[in-house]
């Protein structure tokens, strides 16, 4: 179901056949989820916070989720981490790619994540936990996350995902200031979140990418 793609900054990502979408943006991928995900989201939420909860809708490759775990440990805040993911790919195909080589990072660690466990500590300061299903279908803890990593395939491949109710979903399980980055700056996309107690941020994206979004929720939906 996936082909193996290496990116403009020698990181591996996947192309997938069902959806016809790449699972990162070809300009590089870890570029993309840094800048996107790490930078605009982690780093931003997490001034003068020892710790936070995140959300993944879409966890894919794993690489946000990895990313987070090094940011964790080089800054010494505890993070709890949930990634939902509807069609996962397996273990075999998460050793094709290269991210723990280029991050120098033990490749157990990511592999773990692809494997049968569903919640373990990775590390001291890494709580890691996924749910293999729709995120339409998972029930989510309210007010419990501080970061949401919005990852679906583009909403022109799955307009379904990005809708005022999966929003408003999203916006009763953040704290109230909990932010939600997400690549997509379609005017659909910032209309259903505004419509769902977000306030909206365009930020300069990277390389191939105008801009991207951090909504922060500022009223309950
Ligand atoms: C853009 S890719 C994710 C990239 C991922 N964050 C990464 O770093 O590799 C989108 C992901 O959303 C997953 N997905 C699609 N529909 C979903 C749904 N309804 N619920 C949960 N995950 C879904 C896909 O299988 C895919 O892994």
């Amino acid at each position: 179901m996936v082909d193996t793609v290496i990116t403009e900054d020698s990181s591996s990502t996947f192309f997938n056949k069902k959806f016809g979408e790449h699972y990162h943006s070809t300009y590089g991928a870890i570029r993309e989820s840094r800048h996107i995900f790490i930078d605009a989201g982690l780093m931003f939420i997490s001034h003068g916070k020892k710790e936070i909860n995140i959300l993944e809708m879409g966890f894919g490759t794993g690489l946000n989720a990895f990313l987070s775990c090094n940011y964790a440990s080089a800054n010494k805040i505890r993070i709890s981490y949930l990634g939902i993911e509807a069609f996962p790919i397996d273990l075999k195909d998460a050793g094709k790619l290269n991210f723990p080589e280029l991050l120098e990072t033990n490749p157990d660690i990511f592999l773990r994540m692809h494997g049968p466990e569903m919640k373990y500590e990775a590390s001291e300061h890494f709580y890691f936990e996924k749910h293999i299903g729709k995120l339409e279908g998972t029930a989510l803890t309210p007010k419990h996350f501080d970061l949401v990593f919005f990852d679906a395939f583009s909403p022109g491949s799955q307009p379904e995902l990005w809708t005022k109710e999966i929003f408003m979903k999203i916006n009763k399980s953040l704290k109230t200031g909990g932010i939600l980055t997400s690549y997509s700056c379609k005017g659909f996309v910032k209309r259903n979140l505004k419509s769902s107690g977000f306030s909206i941020k365009k930020l300069p994206g990277p390389p191939g990418k105008r801009e991207f979004l951090r909504a922060t929720k500022i009223e309950e939906a």
